[in-house]
């Protein structure tokens, strides 16, 4: 049995700041779960959107949504996050069938994977998160008797403070190939913390770990401040996003990898749209269009 770390005390919840994007994904996901086209099925995502106070009155399925996927919130930003947990989904069960059996979640959010998706015999899935979000989420899943399909250990933790020292005493074991995961969290953190993260996954990455993770690349997040996305998250939310993330400069993180000695492949959220036939395709003035989604694996030896 693996152990749960130590309580990170005073790290916030759900109901503000960037914890609040953790509920916004997970809308996103219950609406998806729900469409005819689905990409993924969460059955999980609506009840934490239903039991926060944070996003009360959001909606859950599509017929809740006046405007339909003309709504740039809830039609194409949201179909961004169907897309994406379909793609990370896969990516995760490739890595674990090509032997991974240690999965990390780095601001793992309100992401249900280790209760649906199908894991190999002897996984184990770390979820690193801050302490306010995983409470929140243990006591929804418990209130559905939700089960775990492997070995779940809530590490929480803030990401800036020592998550590896958190991480190892939850039972994380360097010297089997780990899949890591940061989806929807960089550009939260600040540019020293990245660099920090990336050093760290491939400190602790024995060859055949294999990491996905979402960056923005635009020199400049405010160019698309105007942005249907932006603008209607804010308006119909009260989430600014741009207001989140991290101002700062991004570093080139696919780039360090790749110096790191990893092999890495960068795509768009646009070319798995093609690839799966649905999904956002580019637009005027996209907040998306400086999005990609980075595939790296580290050599066996
Ligand atoms: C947009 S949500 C994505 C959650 C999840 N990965 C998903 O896709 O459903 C961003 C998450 O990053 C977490 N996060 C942001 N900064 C963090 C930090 N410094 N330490 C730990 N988690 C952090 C937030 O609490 C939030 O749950």
């Amino acid at each position: 049995m693996v152990g749960t770390a130590q309580r990170n005390p005073g790290a916030g919840g759900v109901d503000g700041g960037v914890g609040v994007t953790a509920l916004l994904v997970a809308a996103a996901r219950a609406i998806e779960t729900h469409r005819d086209d689905s990409l993924a099925r969460d059955v999980y995502a609506e009840h934490f959107v239903l039991a926060a106070s944070a996003s009360a009155g959001w909606p859950v399925r599509m017929h809740q949504v006046p405007d339909g996927d003309a709504n740039p919130l809830w039609g194409r930003f949201a179909r961004y996050f169907g897309l994406r947990t379909r793609v990370l989904d896969d990516f995760l069960l490739r890595s674990v069938q090509a032997g991974a059996h240690q999965v990390v979640l780095l601001g793992a959010g309100l992401d249900s994977r280790a209760f649906r998706l199908d894991w190999p015999a002897g996984c184990v899935i770390f979820e690193v998160e801050r302490e306010g979000v995983l409470a929140f989420k243990h006591d929804v899943l418990s209130g559905l008797s939700a089960t775990p399909k492997a070995a779940r250990v809530p590490v929480p933790i803030d990401l800036r403070a020592d998550w590896v020292g958190a991480l190892t005493d939850a039972g994380f074991d360097a010297t089997v190939p780990t899949a890591w995961l940061a989806e929807g969290l960089l550009f939260y953190l600040p540019r020293a913390t990245e660099n920090q993260l990336i050093d760290t996954v491939d400190r602790l990455s024995a060859g055949g770990s294999a990491l996905a993770f979402e960056v923005k690349i635009e020199k400049d997040l405010l160019e698309y401040h105007d942005s249907p996305l932006y603008t209607a998250t804010k308006e119909q939310i009260g989430i600014d996003l741009l207001n989140l993330f991290d101002g700062e400069p991004r570093p080139d993180s696919a780039g360090d990898l790749a110096d790191k000695g990893w092999s890495t492949s960068v795509h768009t959220p646009f070319d798995f749209t093609r690839r799966h036939g649905r999904g956002p395709l580019p637009e005027r003035n996209d907040a998306l269009e400086g999005n990609r989604w980075v595939f790296a694996n580290k050599p066996s030896v």
